[in-house]
């Protein structure tokens, strides 16, 4: 059973708003009483229901922020810059993991609902408007992160991903590599066809060059390590002689797999990711990549949310961020 303010007042022989001030304005309350209340705060193990006084108030001072997948590093620098942001203006980020799954994401969309956040931002799996306009109807507004909504209703901060997709597969083109493997999925997830889009839009361009589009179940380091083995185990005439990997978990994975069964990175096959994660460039081969500028995306995110929290009545606004090509030695040469 939790410890209630008037047992503390009681405690300390004071009012409860002796106790409220002790806790929310100490500056204007005598130091001798402020001492007596925290011993009865310290002697009771009173904990302060932060949710409920806040609620009280009408809203959060918490930002819901729901991520594809906590694993990868991508994400990691979105969280950092989202809570630089909020932390500027005494906020707090609640971190939610769908983990490419979409009970999850609702799961977390349910909850931060109940605890009626300050606000939520997004990378959401598939099409969830419906779901967003319903929180939204609740006045909890809502952005997209990484991510534009098929109808622009809904505010967002992304990167141009169909861009992106086109820097990546013009430079490998421009290595003079003709046979390009695209390895990402689920096609749930726009930033993957966004992607591809853009592969497809290079390809075009460029009469003897072909596309090879290889699914995959998730972005990830496994998922990418067994589409090299599937590679790998091809004559090495039907095997791509250029792979772009959707993000660089999956990079990674496929480097990781056509190097087990000694074909050479980038001579027989070049490899390009997807994000510029430190991983990359660290890895054996140094991974070329598409950078994001993932911590400003975070910010930015969380000033065009809060923005809306304070005016319901501003319009959706769109922040495209443009993708930069980071060559390394994974296609050089
Ligand atoms: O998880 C989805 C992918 O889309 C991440 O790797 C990052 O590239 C994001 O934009």
């Amino acid at each position: 059973m939790s410890i209630s303010v008037r047992e503390v007042a009681a405690r300390a022989g004071v009012s409860v708003g002796t106790v409220s001030n002790v806790l929310n304005r100490p500056e204007k309350v005598a130091p001798d009483t402020v001492v007596r209340v925290n011993d009865a705060i310290a002697e009771l193990g009173f904990v302060r229901n932060d949710a409920a006084r806040q609620l009280r108030a009408g809203r959060s001072r918490a930002i819901g922020l729901v991520i594809l997948d906590v694993g990868n590093p991508f994400f990691t620098d979105v969280v950092r810059g989202a809570e630089d942001a909020a932390a500027a203006e005494r906020m707090s980020i609640i971190l939610g993991n769908s983990d490419e799954k979409v009970e999850r994401e609702a799961a977390y969309l349910d909850l931060f609902e109940q605890q009626r956040m300050h606000g939520v931002l997004i990378s959401p799996f598939g099409e969830i408007t419906d779901r967003l306009v319903a929180l939204r109807k609740r006045g909890i507004p809502v952005v997209l992160v990484d991510r534009t909504s098929t109808d622009r209703s809904f505010s967002s901060v992304s990167v141009d991903d169909v861009a992106g997709g086109r820097l990546a597969a013009t430079h490998v083109l421009e290595t003079g590599r003709r046979r390009l493997g695209f390895v990402g999925g689920p096609m749930e997830i726009r930033q993957v066809t966004d992607r591809l889009r853009g592969t497809r839009s290079a390809i075009e361009k460029v009469a003897d060059a072909t596309l090879e589009v290889i699914g995959i179940d998730a972005l990830s380091v496994v998922q990418g390590h067994i589409a090299g083995e599937e590679i790998a185990s091809r004559d090495a005439a039907d095997r791509p002689d250029a792979l772009f990997a959707a993000n660089d978990l999956v990079a990674l994975g496929l480097l990781q797999a056509l190097m087990n069964r000694g074909i050479s990175v980038p001579r027989d096959i070049a490899i390009i990711g997807y994000d510029d994660i430190a991983f990359g460039s660290a890895a054996v081969v140094p991974l070329s990549s598409i950078r994001q500028p993932s911590a400003s995306i975070g910010k930015t995110a969380v000033a065009i949310l809060l923005d809306e929290a304070q005016d319901p009545r501003l319009g959706a606004r769109h922040v495209v961020f443009q993708p930069e090509l980071v060559v390394r030695a994974s296609t050089r040469g």
